[in-house]
């Protein structure tokens, strides 16, 4: 690491805390917690002045090539630094045409450019590539509803990714394998832990805390000229290899290929090979729907309960997201927010139920609901559950 990518990385994980709590702190005093405009101007300034100081030695130094971590770890700085000044409405993408962090976003469309991701920061960055240093991680502020916020997601991606892992295993054996009954088994395991440590956030979170002081950080951002949307914790492959093959969702839908574009440079390098190459596979449904007349079969009966329990258990996942989490942490607070701060509330960019419409529709695919106006597996799983004896 060269000094001066050390001292913005101590920056970061120091002074940059503390200038964004102090911050956050001054706004939850207003009765409209939601505004920004006119409060802290001097912390502000100095937020501004200082990451732009130390990223302007980063710009002059060049490209350093010390290899594809290093240059990851240091987009995620430049990203949560942007982040925050959008937060805090030092840049505001509304308002301008081209972002005025000049020396930042060439420095991020530098690196995301040379390594192929979006010159933004991503949930990895917060998440599953976030090195601690003494048993601390980086963060944008010293608020425990924010801690808990990104360790529940870090716990969350890493459960998805091991279900995703054991179905990705399945491929090369197939469906009648004695070891896929055992793969299906950790891929259930892991969705149950998927649900049990999102009911733990949903218990913890507080609903105010995160509406007014986490989820700010997460909004799109001006990168150059360009908007990009913000982080969520679905910028990972895990959740789509999952849908795919298990087969609740069709990479030959618009709908949902179009989700699976936009989010690939989102994700890491080796995630997007991962899911990429899950788009031109078929899916464990299709394997079982056609072997259907197997059904007398011992590994059919044993692998086919399994798999429809795995099925199950993701559909779960995807109700307790929407009906839960979005619902309690977006949707109603949202309702309750003073009108002329809604239209900034998503991550993604679009008005509120357009987005709360998309992530249903998500929600049903992934559940297998009967749906007329959108394709769902509802009617191959009763055909599938039907097979099973007794
Ligand atoms: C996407 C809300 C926690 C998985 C989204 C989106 C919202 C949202 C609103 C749409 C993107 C956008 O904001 O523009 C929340 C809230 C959470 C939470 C309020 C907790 C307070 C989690 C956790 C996971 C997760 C713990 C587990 C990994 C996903 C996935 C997507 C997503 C996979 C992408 C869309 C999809 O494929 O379903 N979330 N989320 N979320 N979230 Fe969460």
């Amino acid at each position: 690491m060269s000094q001066d990518v050390a001292a913005f990385d101590h920056w970061i994980r120091q002074e940059f805390v503390e200038i964004n709590s102090a911050l956050e702190r001054l706004y939850m005093q207003q009765s409209d917690p939601a505004n920004v405009v006119g409060i802290g101007d001097e912390l502000k300034a100095r937020l501004e002045a200082e990451g732009r100081t130390l990223i302007k030695a980063l710009l002059d130094e060049g490209n350093t090539d010390e290899g594809f971590d290093a240059a990851f770890d240091l987009l995620g700085n430049v990203g949560l630094y942007m982040a925050a000044c959008r937060r805090h409405e030092i840049t505001e993408p509304s308002r301008e045409t081209s972002s005025p962090l000049l020396e930042a976003s060439a420095l991020a469309m530098h690196i995301g450019a040379s390594i192929g991701v979006t010159p933004r920061f991503a949930t990895a960055h917060l998440t599953t590539h976030n090195r601690a240093v003494n048993g601390l991680y980086k963060r944008f502020t010293d608020l425990d509803d924010e801690k808990l916020f990104v360790d529940y997601n870090t716990k969350g991606i890493l459960a998805y990714k091991r279900a995703a892992d054991a179905l990705l295993k399945i491929q090369p054996l197939g469906i009648s394998h004695p070891m896929t009954a055992e793969l299906l088994e950790v891929a259930l395991v892991a969705l149950q832990q998927v649900i049990a440590s999102n009911q733990t956030l949903f218990e913890r979170l507080d609903t105010q805390a995160f509406f007014n002081s986490v989820r700010p950080y997460y909004k799109p951002y001006r990168v150059g000229q360009q908007v990009y949307r913000g982080a969520n914790a679905g910028d990972f492959a895990g959740i789509n290899v999952i849908d795919l093959q298990l087969g609740l969702c069709f990479a030959n839908e618009s709908a949902y290929s179009q989700l699976l574009v936009d989010k690939f440079l989102y994700m890491m390098p080796e995630d997007q090979r991962i899911l990429r190459d899950c788009m031109r596979r078929t899916s464990l449904m299709d394997d079982f729907l056609a072997a259907i007349e197997m059904r007398d079969q011992p590994w059919y009966q044993e692998n086919l309960a399994q798999f429809l329990r795995v099925c199950e258990a993701h559909g779960q996942g995807a109700i307790q997201h929407h009906d839960q989490l979005v619902e309690k942490y977006i949707a109603q607070p949202a309702k309750q927010m003073e009108s002329q701060h809604i239209d900034k509330v998503t991550a993604s960019g679009p008005p509120l139920p357009v987005l709360l419409g998309a992530l249903e529709k998500l929600r049903d695919r992934r559940a297998a609901a009967k749906r007329d106006d959108i394709r769902t597996r509802f009617d191959d799983i009763a055909r599938l559950r039907a097979s099973l004896e007794g």
